[in-house]
């Protein structure tokens, strides 16, 4: 059966190709490329962002560490929520340029707490 840490390196590996296809889909966006319509574009962040949900169920599962019992957790599920509206915003929802980039350094700023909640298991990452 497969490890907590392999679980855990699938998780740490699917945030960092995550945030890579963000920060590639945000650059293609403030170019106004074609590219970004690719198919492989669309489907892949999906498939990663799945995975990456999927496998912090299981370790939450396994950990017996809750969202909404653990505070760190809870901050990681509302940040996540913030990245997912933040990227809407910035790749497609964004009614103008200076909106839509506003929206994806906002997003990247939220990727950075979470990955420092994650690090530090404090939601309060500057105290
Ligand atoms: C964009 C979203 C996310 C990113 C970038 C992210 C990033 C990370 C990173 C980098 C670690 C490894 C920390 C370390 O040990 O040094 C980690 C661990 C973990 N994450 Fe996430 N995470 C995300 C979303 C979530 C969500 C939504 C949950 C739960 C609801 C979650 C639950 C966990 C758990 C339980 C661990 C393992 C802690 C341990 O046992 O060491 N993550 N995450």
């Amino acid at each position: 059966m497969i490890s907590y840490i392999a679980v855990k390196h699938i998780h740490v590996t699917c945030a960092a190709l995550s945030i890579s296809l963000f920060l590639l889909r945000g650059v293609l966006m403030l170019r106004h490329s074609a590219m970004l319509q690719q198919r492989w574009l669309k489907i892949t962040p999906h498939v990663v962002d799945t995975l990456l949900l999927a496998s912090a169920l299981t370790m939450v599962a396994w950990s017996a560490q809750y969202p909404f019992v653990q505070s760190w957790l809870t901050a990681k599920v509302l940040a996540l929520l913030a990245y997912i509206v933040l990227g809407m915003i910035a790749l497609k929802r964004g009614k103008t340029a200076s909106i839509r980039l506003m929206a994806f350094i906002a997003a990247l700023l939220v990727f950075a707490y979470i990955v420092a909640v994650a690090i530090t298991r404090q939601a309060l990452v500057f105290s």
